[in-house]
C-alpha cells in the first residue's frame, strides 16, 4: 500500500453524504429478494452489476429504486444499515449522517415506522459495539409532489428524536428546490436541520434556491456552483459545506475523468468541501476509495517529478 493510501486509511473521517439504500450491495439485493420472495428483473448478481453502466443520474435512479424494493422488514433495514456502518468503521469513519428515502418504501406499502425502527436500531447498536456515531437524515424525493413530502414530514414528526434532518434528492433536472419551500419551512419550524442536493446536474440557480428559499445548512454535490462566481463567493463567505462525491460524479458522468474533477478547484476557491461516497455499492467505492481515487487522479495530472506526496487537504466540518 502506498504511504498516501495508508494515510487515507488511518485518518479519522466523517461521512455526510451516503444514501443508505445506495449501500445495498448486489449480493445483499439477491439475499433479501430470496428472504422476502421478491422477483427481480435480473437473474444474477453479475447481470445486476452489468446494469451499473449509467449515462446520467436518472439511469442510476431507475436501477436504485428497483434495488431497494427488496427491503421489506425492520430486520432488512437493520441489516442494511449495520452492514454499511461496519464497512464505514473499517474505513475509520467515526461519524456518519445517513440519508434515507422513506417515500421509496412507503410507496410500496412499507410502514414509515418499519424503516426508521430498523435504521435507528442499527445506528444505536453500531455506536455501542463499534463506537461509530451515526444519525439519520430523511430525504424527500423531488420527482414527487410537495403534498407527498408534507405527508412524509407528518409521519416523521413522531420520530423527531431519531431523525436529525431533512434533505432533498432524486431527479434534479426540472425539480427545483423552490418546489419544496413550504415543506422545508415546516421542517425548520419542527427543528430539523436542512440539506438539499443541488448543482449535481441542475444549474447554479438551484444552488441559490437551496440556500435562499430552503435555507439549507449544507449543499449536497454543488459541482455546478462553480459556474457562478458570485455564488462561489457566497458559499465561501458563509462557509457552506459542499458534500462532494468524486466516484459518483464519475459514474454518473457529471465529470468525464477524475483528473477533471473540480474538488481541487473548489479548495482553491476557499470552499468548504468534504469527500463522500454517495451510493457506494453502485459507484465502485466507499469513502477511502473516493479519497484515494482523487489523490491518484491528481498525481496523474502532475508531470513526473512534480509529485508532492501526501493526500489533498480536505477541510471538513471541524468536528
Ligand atoms: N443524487 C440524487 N439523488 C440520489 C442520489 C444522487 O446522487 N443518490 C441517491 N439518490
Ligand atoms: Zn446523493
Amino acid at each position: 500500500m502506498l504511504d498516501r493510501d495508508r494515510l487515507v486509511a488511518c485518518l479519522p473521517k466523517c461521512e455526510l453524504h451516503i444514501h443508505i439504500e445506495g449501500s445495498l450491495e448486489p449480493e445483499m439485493v439477491f439475499a433479501l429478494a430470496r428472504r422476502n420472495a421478491i422477483r427481480l428483473p435480473w437473474d444474477s448478481v453479475e447481470a445486476l452489476r452489468r446494469a451499473y453502466a449509467f449515462g446520467s443520474l436518472q439511469d442510476f435512479l431507475d436501477v436504485y429504486y428497483v434495488g431497494m424494493s427488496v427491503l421489506v422488514t425492520e430486520q432488512d433495514f437493520y441489516d442494511l444499515a449495520f452492514a454499511y456502518l461496519k464497512r464505514a468503521h473499517a474505513d475509520n469513519v467515526v461519524h456518519v449522517e445517513m440519508f434515507f428515502d422513506p417515500q421509496g418504501h412507503t410507496s410500496r406499502g412499507i410502514a414509515f415506522d418499519t424503516v426508521v425502527n430498523g435504521l435507528s436500531r442499527a445506528c444505536t447498536e453500531a455506536r455501542e459495539t463499534l463506537g461509530i456515531r451515526a444519525s439519520l437524515i430523511m430525504c424527500f424525493l423531488r420527482h414527487l409532489d410537495e403534498d407527498d413530502a408534507q405527508r412524509t414530514l407528518d409521519a416523521a414528526l413522531a420520530h423527531r428524536d431519531r431523525i436529525v434532518g431533512v434533505g432533498l434528492d432524486s431527479s434534479e433536472k426540472g425539480n427545483p428546490p423552490e418546489k419544496f419551500s413550504r415543506v422545508f419551512a415546516r421542517a425548520r419550524d419542527a427543528g430539523f436541520a436542512l440539506f438539499a442536493h443541488a448543482g449535481e446536474e441542475g444549474p447554479p440557480a438551484y444552488v441559490w434556491q437551496a440556500l435562499d428559499v430552503l435555507g439549507v445548512a449544507r449543499v449536497d454535490h454543488g459541482n455546478r456552483a462553480l459556474e457562478d462566481a458570485v455564488l462561489v463567493s457566497r458559499l465561501a463567505r458563509d462557509r457552506v459545506p459542499l458534500t462532494v462525491c468524486p466516484l459518483s460524479n464519475l459514474r454518473l458522468r457529471v465529470v468525464d475523468d477524475l483528473t477533471h474533477h473540480p474538488l481541487r478547484h473548489m479548495m482553491e476557491k476557499d470552499l468548504v468541501v468534504t469527500v463522500n461516497s454517495d451510493d457506494p455499492a453502485y459507484f465502485g467505492g466507499y469513502v477511502n476509495d473516493n479519497f484515494t481515487a482523487v489523490a491518484r487522479a491528481r498525481d496523474k495530472k502532475l508531470k513526473p517529478g512534480e509529485y508532492q506526496g501526501g493526500v489533498s487537504t480536505v477541510s471538513n466540518l471541524g468536528m
